[in-house]
């Protein structure tokens, strides 16, 4: 089978396909006022995105990851994922807020869905509601004990923030002592909308590490194929922690993800501009051979590395738009 490598010698096993902008949660960092519709929502349909998915999978893709905005807004996220499997891809990610886990997450590990991203910020009730806007802590965990039981690899995101850091470590710290899950918390990143937040928030990933390290846990080697996170493991802890720091050097490096967004745009970089339109391509089955040439071609302008450094973060105002 073909696979997909750029210029620097990276390999692309994995995509990252956004479903909707659309969202039901006001993340501080994300959405603070609420998502506002700006454009129709004719996002991918289920055809349009099993079309995208097998060129994808006929260029070595293995992993497919749902984000969003929110994916389980939409009303066909179960024929989504089915479509997903259909065209042959081994695993079925979805990063979701938890909204609707405790009800829907059965309907989707049917359907196919094997990995689950939560994104939880805090496990204090109190401030997963004055980040998120919404006070349904209790729901979100009841929903991710569920989805641990039917056996979906659920992992928890948190975004690394100066209000909750320290106290927010030892909180998952005892949430995962005797649960083998990975919190990952992520660097919090510039966007276009949140300028201010990010000047009252942001502080590096090494917040974490330098937490870790002062208590025993240590880094695991990683995989080969692992991407930008480091995981760290404990020897009392069946849990691990994660950490992803775009803004540490040679982040990029490990760089193997790709992303479509809800439009049909293959974005090369999550800091990047613009992005290859796919959609014309996706509207009849015998376009696939084209299809397929495009996104290939497309890889050889994948740059190196992001400029965060140089202040330039490309054209995203908030990660709701291309999904992070
Ligand atoms: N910086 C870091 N992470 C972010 N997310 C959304 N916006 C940002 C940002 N500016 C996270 C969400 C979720 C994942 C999809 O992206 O919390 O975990
Ligand atoms: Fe919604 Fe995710 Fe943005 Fe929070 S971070 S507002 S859950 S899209």
């Amino acid at each position: 089978m073909r696979h997909l490598e750029d210029g620097f010698g990276r390999r692309f096993p994995y995509l990252r396909l956004s479903i909707t902008e659309a969202c039901n949660f006001r993340c501080t960092y994300c959405l603070p006022n609420g998502y506002r519709k700006r454009a129709p929502h004719d996002f991918l349909s289920v055809d349009e995105i099993a079309r995208v998915v097998r060129a994808f999978r006929s260029l070595g893709v293995h992993k497919v990851r749902l984000t969003g905005g929110e994916p389980s807004v939409r009303g066909d996220l179960i024929d989504i994922i089915a479509a997903v499997a259909d065209a042959g891809v081994e695993k079925i990610a979805l990063t979701t807020n938890g909204w609707t886990l405790a009800r829907r997450v059965e309907a989707w590990a049917e359907a196919g869905l094997t990995h689950l991203n939560v994104s939880i910020d805090s496990l204090d009730q109190e401030s997963f509601t004055a980040i998120t806007g919404h006070d349904r802590l209790a729901e979100v965990l009841d929903g991710i004990e569920r989805a641990m039981e039917r056996g979906l690899h659920t992992k928890f995101n948190a975004v690394l923030l100066r209000d909750t850091q320290g106290k927010c470590f030892e909180e998952f710290a005892d949430f995962i002592r005797f649960r083998p899950v990975s919190v990952r918390f992520i660097e919090l990143m510039r966007t276009g909308d949140n300028a201010d937040y990010f000047q009252a928030q942001h502080v590096r990933g090494s917040t974490l590490s330098d937490w870790l390290g002062a208590r025993g846990w240590s880094a695991v080697a990683r995989a080969a194929d692992a991407g930008p996170a480091i995981e760290y493991e404990h020897p009392d802890y069946l849990g691990r922690f994660g950490l992803i720091a775009p803004y540490a050097s040679g982040f990029c490096d490990t760089c193997n993800r790709l992303r479509v967004t809800a439009r049909g745009k293959l974005r090369l970089c999550l800091f990047g501009e613009g992005g290859v339109d796919l959609r014309d391509l996706l509207q009849e089955d015998r376009q696939a051979t084209a299809l397929v040439e495009r996104i290939s071609g497309a890889l050889s302008g994948k740059a190196r590395g992001h400029d965060l450094a140089k202040g330039q973060y490309g054209d995203t105002r908030q990660l709701a738009e291309v999904g992070g």
